[in-house]
């Protein structure tokens, strides 16, 4: 069969390299893709948004199914518009449709959401110009820190975690006036939940799930989980404490109650489900949903999932995915992320990568790059994951690491400490 995967970063890449081992397939293309991806299929010069565009493609080159690598494409309908083009209905889009794609695009939605089917989470309130003083009174009876989330998509920069309550009451304000923009124009006020984060992911036909392998991302910049946040700067599986008694809690606690709680509501959902969990004293809370898988958390999951990913999909599109077999390898994954220096915050692009070829016995997939006269050069903040297996993390690091030293881009940073706290 043919796939067409949109989207541009690791998670794309690693999506992309799973794919390509089905013997299911004859072609895979990426839209718009990397200097890695290109290694594994074929680079298509398309934006993962541009709905008019994907359809001729998918039309001329005889797509047989759709894979959504990043948020913004589903938040934007791109599942709905292939289900309800007359052309396109038959190719099946492994990615949920915008009404299920609120789980993410909304915050609002998804407290509420997870309001109505009991899911353990932060108690919050939902704020916007008409209930600012309510808003403030909620947040006054909060203990610190205090935490603001935009209730839109804002570039992963829509949480502000705070420590004083004026600070608080302002930030709302600010937020509320457009700091994020219409993102903001409602804002989620959640109580503080304090605990070791995890990342769990479901594949689901609407129906049907299969939990795939759990993984811990490292968010800020700085090593001690120091400094600003990131997309991610490392990830490793399995994770230690998402043991069987917890992870029996979060599939009996908040995965069958999501799953179910989208087809009571009619909610069309086939594709990814990334539950961002908190664990606090021994039980599960659900910080986020994210209608898409994690980057970088998806460098490992991908090195740890040994079913055919293509199967499942399948499973997704005819929705008998209560047939398919997940298999995970035993071994640990990780994976380190180069970035470019300066980031998250201002950096320079367009630095030649050298070293890729000397890698041994890792895996590099390439989350900001682009390809000019045959040199890989550096094009985003999260230049390469440089991802292994071991026989556990320890080992599984060493190996990234070693393969780190040999890859250099000017300016190149990353952090030593992947895994200190596990
Ligand atoms: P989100 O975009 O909702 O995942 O939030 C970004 C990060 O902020 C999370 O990964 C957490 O580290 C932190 N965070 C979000 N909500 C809470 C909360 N209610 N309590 C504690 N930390 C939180
Ligand atoms: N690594 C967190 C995310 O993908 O949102």
């Amino acid at each position: 069969m043919n796939i067409l995967l949109l989207g541009s970063g690791g998670r794309e890449h690693a999506l992309a390299w799973k794919i390509a081992q089905s013997p299911k397939v004859e072609n895979l293309y990426i839209a718009p893709g990397n200097a890695g991806t290109c290694l594994v299929g074929k680079n298509v010069n398309i934006k993962a948004d541009d709905f008019p565009a994907l359809k001729e493609f998918a039309l001329s080159n005889a797509i047989d199914m759709l894979v959504v690598g990043p948020e913004d494409p589903l938040v934007k309908g791109v599942a709905d518009f292939f289900v309800q083009d007359e052309a396109l209905k038959h190719i099946p889009v492994i990615g949920p449709s915008k009404s299920g794609a609120r789980l993410e695009g909304s915050k609002d939605f998804s407290k509420a959401f997870m309001m109505r089917h009991n899911i353990p989470t932060a108690g919050y309130m939902s704020v916007s110009a008409e209930n600012i003083e309510e808003g403030v009174a909620f947040l006054k009876s909060l203990k610190a820190p205090y935490v603001l989330k935009a209730d839109g998509l804002a570039a992963g920069k829509g949480v502000l975690i705070l420590d004083d309550i004026n600070e608080a009451i302002d930030e709302l304000k600010t937020m509320l006036e457009g700091k994020f923009g219409d993102a903001s124009k409602t804002v989620v006020i959640e109580e503080f939940l304090s605990g070791i984060e995890c990342s769990v992911f479901v594949v689901t036909d609407g129906k049907h799930y299969q939990i795939l392998p759990e993984a811990k991302d490292y968010k800020r910049i700085g090593e001690g989980n120091v400094g600003l946040n990131t997309g991610g700067m490392g990830a490793v599986s399995p994770v230690p404490f998402a043991d069987e008694v917890f992870m029996k809690k979060v599939e009996d606690r908040i995965i069958r109650p999501t799953v179910e709680g989208l087809a009571s509501e009619n909610i069309d959902y086939k594709g990814f489900i990334f539950f961002g969990l908190i664990e606090v004293g021994m039980e599960p809370y659900v910080i986020e949903y994210n209608a898409r898988m994690g980057d970088p958390e998806t460098e490992v999951v991908m090195l740890r999932l040994k079913s055919d990913i293509v199967d499942l999909f399948e499973g997704v599109a005819e929705g008998n995915l209560d047939s398919k077999q997940v298999e995970f390898d035993e071994r640990a994954a990780v994976t380190v992320m180069m970035v470019s220096g300066g980031y998250p915050e201002a950096y320079e692009k367009g630095k030649v990568i050298s070293g890729l070829e000397q890698v041994e016995n890792s895996v590099v997939f390439h989350a900001g790059t682009s390809l000019k006269d045959n040199q890989t050069l550096s094009a985003g903040g999260r230049v390469l994951a440089v991802s292994s297996y071991g026989k556990d993390k320890e080992s599984a690091l060493a190996q990234s690491y070693e393969n780190v030293k040999k890859i250099h881009f000017d300016a190149a940073y990353y952090r030593r400490d992947i895994g200190f706290d596990l």
